[in-house]
């Protein structure tokens, strides 16, 4: 485990011996800001503008050819492949389309008819659009939609069912033991889809290891793949074969090309994609995993929870309330604070350079991205925290104007 530097000076030894260092080259932030946000939208790596230039010429050089001269075809399986790496998955067992959101809905569309009994799980306290496409998924398929308190899905895989639930809660950061649940779920016939949107990226995970077998996420977040980037799937390969996608469009279709009247679909999990993948997106996001290259997953982890465990104790010193995990395995990257007046604060922050979000009703949160942050970093931006509460300068009418995205 990484020391947490209790003075500056420290901090600045830790940033000189951060094995993750140099990886911050790969970003160009804008100066003076520090960036706490990589849990909502990643900034844009050097290799993402890279590839999105590269596409944009090829779009405009060699047309619709491209799709076979640059390879647009197979983008989505190829990114895939890379994704697949970095959750513990196999080559074949992820496809990138669609949004968290659709692809949430086709799982557990695919899955309800394989579990015991036909009824959606989920907690409370995910986020939303996992609770809104179980209720939509509920109305339409007939399958009871059972909502629990929070932490209640591991009691609940007793029931059978779909269970949809989060690796890392987006509000909390609590770490759900996916090992745990997967025993447990195979134990009563349930499946359970793991939303990896704030794992992925950031946390060593072992999808494959661990049991999981269908799960969804973000690459806009600690991917850095930029705003909208679509999102992937991951479905075993042991259990592709036997699974239906609800939304079986000519993408996931064996030969899109033969225009073929009977649906064949394609092996693995590429036949969960729908429709025409977004190239312009995807090919950002391929460019931005390129910063994720070669990185050690178990540094990476270590490094985002030093990052979070310092901001924790520095909250913790000027006395606020932290509903985050104290303990580093059990939290995910980011930390949560929780702050009556924190639109405002976050605001004032900004005006500082610090960049934050804020959770209605009082919920601040900082990303810890260990690919472009330091440890000094972090440090000033507690300090620029605390002398925010102590002189009350959020309290300006300026801070206070909310805009339509906190
Ligand atoms: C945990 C979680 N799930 C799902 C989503 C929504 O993803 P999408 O907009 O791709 O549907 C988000 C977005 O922030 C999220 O944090």
């Amino acid at each position: 485990m990484i020391p947490i530097p209790i003075s500056r000076a420290e901090a600045l030894e830790q940033d000189a011996a951060d094995p993750l260092a140099e990886r911050a080259d790969l970003f160009d932030l804008p100066a003076g800001v520090t960036y706490l946000v990589g849990h909502s939208l990643g900034p844009p790596p050097a290799g993402a503008r890279a590839r999105l230039s590269a596409t944009q010429a090829d779009w405009a050089g060699d047309l619709v050819r491209s799709w076979n001269s640059a390879g647009w075809i197979d983008l989505a399986e190829r990114t895939g492949d890379r994704l697949a790496a970095l959750i513990g998955a196999q080559p074949g067992e992820v496809i990138v389309a669609d949004s968290v959101s659709v692809n949430l809905f086709k799982l557990a569309a695919a899955a309800l008819p394989q579990a015991r009994t036909y009824a959606l799980f989920v907690e409370e306290d995910e986020f939303p659009t996992d609770q809104y496409i179980a209720a939509g998924l509920g109305g339409l398929s007939g399958a009871q939609v059972r909502q629990l308190a929070p932490g209640g899905g591991f009691d609940a895989l007793k029931a059978g069912g779909v269970l949809i639930k989060s690796a890392v809660n987006y509000r909390s950061a609590e770490v759900a033991d996916m090992a745990a649940h997967e025993r447990e779920a195979k134990r009563h016939g349930t499946r359970i889809i793991w939303d990896l949107s704030h794992a992925t990226g950031v946390l060593d995970l072992k999808v494959g290891a661990d049991g999981a077998v269908l799960a969804a996420g973000c690459t806009y977040k600690y991917l850095n793949g930029g705003p909208g980037a679509p999102s992937f799937v991951y479905v075993s390969n042991a259990l592709s074969g036997k699974l239906s996608n609800p939304l079986p469009g000519w993408m996931g279709h064996a030969a899109p090309f033969a225009f073929d009247e009977k649906y064949v679909p394609r092996d693995g999990a590429a036949r969960f994609a729908s429709g025409t993948p977004p190239i312009l997106s995807l090919a950002a996001l391929a460019g931005a995993l390129e910063a994720l290259e070669g990185v050690d997953l178990t540094q990476l982890q270590a490094k985002a929870r030093a990052l979070g465990a310092l901001a924790i104790a520095r909250a913790k010193a000027i006395g606020l309330d932290v509903p985050s995990p104290a303990e580093d395995a059990r939290r995910g990257a980011h930390v949560s604070l929780r702050i009556a007046e924190g639109y405002p604060v976050v605001q004032a922050l900004a005006a500082r350079g610090v960049m934050a979000d804020f959770r209605a009703p009082d919920t601040v949160r900082f990303g810890f991205s260990p690919l472009f942050l330091t440890y000094a970093g972090v440090w000033d931006a507690m300090d620029a925290l605390a002398d925010i509460l102590a002189s009350k300068s959020w309290d300006q009418p300026r801070f206070h104007s909310r805009a339509k995205v906190t």
